[in-house]
């Protein structure tokens, strides 16, 4: 079948808190739907099979990997992308420690870490500087070595009053 033949169905979604309804192919990723069809390029796009995390997005308030997902999975849902957290001129405190803490160097994974950091953040939970890379574990950086972005992340977590101090077996 060629592609021009492929039925496209409708999807709507709140995506950073506004409406949106496209006509799309049932095959389209939510990814590909966020970068092209919404122009949002700020969720970034590298092995398109779950593993590298820098397309994370919140869906419904929970991380999730947005090449994991149809567009039209979305249908109905509330998503969050990392355009939402900040601007330029005025950046989440998050990504402001990221720049203090050199949390970044070609930046192509940092919008997937501030989408995860912000999940745990919103948790509930508390963490400590373990757990806090444990969680984080499963988005990838070429270039950082990660020590940076973990300093990032401690000193917001610290700031907001969710960074536990970890206690040693024995001590
Ligand atoms: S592009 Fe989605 S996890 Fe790598
Ligand atoms: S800063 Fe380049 S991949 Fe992480």
């Amino acid at each position: 079948m060629m592609d021009s033949q492929i039925q496209k169905q409708t999807v709507w979604c709140i995506v950073n808190g506004e409406t949106v309804e496209r006509e799309v192919e049932p095959r389209l990723l939510l990814s590909d739907f966020i970068r092209y069809e919404l122009g949002l390029t700020g969720t970034h796009v590298g092995c398109e099979h779950g593993v590298c995390g820098a397309c994370t997005i919140l869906v419904e308030g929970k991380s999730m990997r947005s090449c994991l997902m149809l567009a039209i999975q979305a249908q109905g849902l509330e998503i969050q992308t990392v355009e939402s957290i900040g601007k330029l001129k005025h950046l989440h405190p998050l990504q402001e420690s990221f720049r203090e803490h050199h949390g970044l160097q070609c930046g192509f994974c940092t919008p997937g870490f501030l989408m995860t950091a912000i999940d745990m953040a919103q948790s509930g939970k508390t963490f400590t500087r373990e757990e806090l890379k444990e969680a984080l574990s499963g988005n990838l950086c070429r270039c950082t070595g990660y020590q940076g972005i973990m300093n990032a992340v401690a000193h917001y977590f610290e700031q907001i009053g969710i960074l536990r101090i970890s206690v040693k077996k024995g001590s």
